[in-house]
C-alpha cells in the first residue's frame, strides 16, 4: 500500500463548496452548525451481527464514522466481522488514506479497495464496486449492510446484494445527497409522502421499496 503512502501528502480531501469554503476560513474563526438533523445508522440492530460496508466515491464520508465508530476499542465488540468496500473513479479521489492505510493492517477488519481507473502505483483491484461485490460474494449470514454512493452505484448494487440472500430489512442506505436546505423548508427532499432530512437520510430497502423509485 505504498501508494497511499505516496499520495496521502500530496493531497488533501478538498472537493465541493463547503470543504473548499472550510479550507479557505482562518484558525480562529466561528462557524455554526445546526443538527444533528434526522437519524442515523441503526446501531441497536447491528449489534452482535456482522457489518458490510459499501462506499463510492465521496458519499464515503458518512460510512467513513460508522466504521471509525466499531474500531473504537469501546465499541469494537459491538459488531463481529467488518467488511468494508470502497471504490473511487481513481486512485487520487480515495478518501481518508491515512485510515485506509491503518486499516489495512488491522485483522479484525476486511478492506477493499478498487477504482475505476488505476494507475501504474495501483495495487488494488479495477472495477466497478457493483462487479467487486459480486466478486467477493460476502456471505449474507447473520450481516447487515450498509451503502452509499453515487446513485447509478446504488442502483446495481441492490441487486447484487439480493443475489448474495441480503434480507430488504438489512439493508440500509443513506440518501442525504437529495437533501438542499436540511431542516425541512425547502420540499426538495421528498421521496413519496417521506422527507429525506427529516425522516431520513437513512432508509432500510424495505422501506424504498415500498417508495416511488425516485431516489
Ligand atoms: S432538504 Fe429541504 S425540506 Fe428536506
Amino acid at each position: 500500500m505504498s501508494y497511499l503512502v505516496n499520495w496521502r501528502n500530496r493531497h488533501s480531501n478538498k472537493a465541493g463548496v463547503l470543504t473548499t469554503a472550510l479550507h479557505h476560513i482562518e484558525e480562529g474563526s466561528e462557524i455554526g452548525i445546526r443538527g444533528p438533523l434526522g437519524n442515523g445508522y441503526p446501531i441497536d440492530l447491528f449489534e452482535g451481527k456482522n457489518l458490510l460496508v459499501i462506499g463510492g466515491g465521496f458519499a464515503f464520508t458518512t460510512l467513513r464514522s460508522l466504521v471509525a465508530y466499531y474500531l473504537h476499542p469501546e465499541n469494537r465488540a459491538k459488531v463481529k466481522r467488518i467488511t468494508v468496500i470502497y471504490g473511487a473513479m481513481m486512485p487520487v479521489l480515495l478518501l481518508y488514506k491515512d485510515e485506509l492505510l491503518e486499516w489495512e493492517r488491522r485483522n479484525d477488519l476486511k478492506l477493499v479497495m478498487m477504482v475505476d481507473w488505476g494507475d501504474k502505483d495501483w495495487k488494488g483491484k479495477v472495477g466497478l464496486v457493483p462487479n467487486v461485490l459480486e466478486e467477493i460474494a460476502p456471505s449474507s449470514e447473520d450481516t447487515y449492510a450498509v451503502l452509499c454512493g453515487p446513485p447509478i452505484m446504488i442502483k446495481f448494487t441492490f441487486p447484487k446484494l439480493m443475489a448474495l440472500r441480503f434480507p430488504n430489512e438489512r439493508i440500509f442506505t443513506s440518501l442525504e445527497r437529495r437533501m438542499k436546505c436540511g431542516i425541512g423548508k425547502c420540499g426538495r427532499c421528498n421521496i413519496g409522502h417521506l422527507y429525506v432530512c427529516k425522516d431520513g437520510p437513512v432508509f432500510s430497502y424495505a422501506q424504498l421499496e415500498r417508495l416511488p423509485k425516485d431516489y
